[in-house]
């Protein structure tokens, strides 16, 4: 499939769903009022890939990332690692609830795949 459709009504607050995207994970996550505070308030200059939450993502609620850690491509765990972000298992990579690289050897944050809003609860991946 060249893109996908993801319904984001049924995420709850807090929650993250996993859906495929051309045979890679997608992480849609529905980041708290808390979690969106931390992604915002993460000191750039602290960032080995500094990079705005801003510019990552289209509504502060949600944040959509390919879920392929930028080190050797495992799949991160999600809720987890120092910053409530992800964590990936292989290498100890962690990221934050904007899918930046925070610690460990990947050396970039997780991608964000092209997607567009196509109504208020329902975006297209691709
Ligand atoms: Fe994720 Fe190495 S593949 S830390």
């Amino acid at each position: 499939l060249a893109s996908t459709e993801v319904d984001l009504s049924t995420i709850p607050l807090g929650q993250i769903v996993t859906v495929k995207w051309r045979g890679k994970p997608v992480f849609v996550r529905h980041r708290t009022p808390q979690e969106i505070k931390a992604a915002e308030d993460a000191p750039l200059a602290e960032l080995p890939d500094p990079e705005p939450d801003s510019k990552r993502v289209q509504k502060p609620e949600w944040l959509v990332i390919i879920g392929v850690c930028t080190h050797l491509g495992c799949i991160p765990t999600g809720k987890s690692g120092e910053y409530d972000g992800w964590f990936c298992p292989c290498h100890g990579s962690t990221y934050d609830v904007s899918g930046r690289i925070r610690s460990g050897p990947a050396p970039s944050n997780l991608e964000v795949p092209k997607y567009a809003f196509v109504s208020d609860t329902k975006i297209k991946i691709g």
